[in-house]
């Protein structure tokens, strides 16, 4: 028995372990909770941040959060829920996270914005009628070198221009119909 809980705890720290080297968004919120002392009282701080940075909060930021802060998944989980200013994954097919943090936002992130929102008819925090499409914002995903960035269906993707992001969009709606 307590092998198997040693067992499970070790699967998580190594899947912890490979979010963070394949994920910058992960060191960040990494060094959030250490930053914390890696208290479990820091949870909505560290979800705050989560939310900052991914723009929405998905399963495996969640057992990533759990697993730093030692603390049940259940329970983030169940945080995350409680608080409507948490925002779980959006229920579109494909996400478009713009970031609006400052490197972003002086080259043109808000203008990337607008174009997404127009041509996905919908504005940010919402999902097209189909389900094809969430449109999201974020606040610094640590990619300040490539500004300005966006994430495609997760994929964080160096300077974007109006034009790209459209095309991805359009991409996208045309594959729903
Ligand atoms: S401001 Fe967009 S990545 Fe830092």
């Amino acid at each position: 028995m307590v092998t198997a809980i040693a067992d499970k705890r070790q699967k998580a720290a190594l899947a912890s372990a490979q979010l963070v080297a394949g994920d910058k968004r992960y060191k960040i919120l990494q060094t959030t909770m250490k930053r914390h002392q890696n208290q479990s009282d820091a949870l909505i701080e560290v979800l705050h941040k989560a939310q900052e940075l991914f723009g929405y909060l998905d399963t495996p930021q969640l057992r990533f959060v759990a697993q730093g802060l030692r603390i049940p998944p259940s329970r983030v989980y169940g945080v995350a829920t409680f608080y409507h200013f948490f925002q779980l994954k959006p229920k579109g097919k494909h996400s478009c996270v713009v970031c609006m943090g400052t490197a972003c936002y002086v080259k043109g992130a808000d203008k990337v914005l607008a174009g997404v929102e127009e041509q996905a008819g919908i504005k940010s925090g919402e999902t097209t009628p189909d389900n094809q499409v969430s449109v999201l914002t974020a606040r610094c995903i640590g990619a300040c070198g490539i500004a300005p960035a966006v994430v495609y269906d997760g994929t964080v993707t160096p300077r974007q221009g109006v034009a790209d992001a459209r095309k991805q969009i359009k991409e996208w709606m045309s594959h729903g119909s």
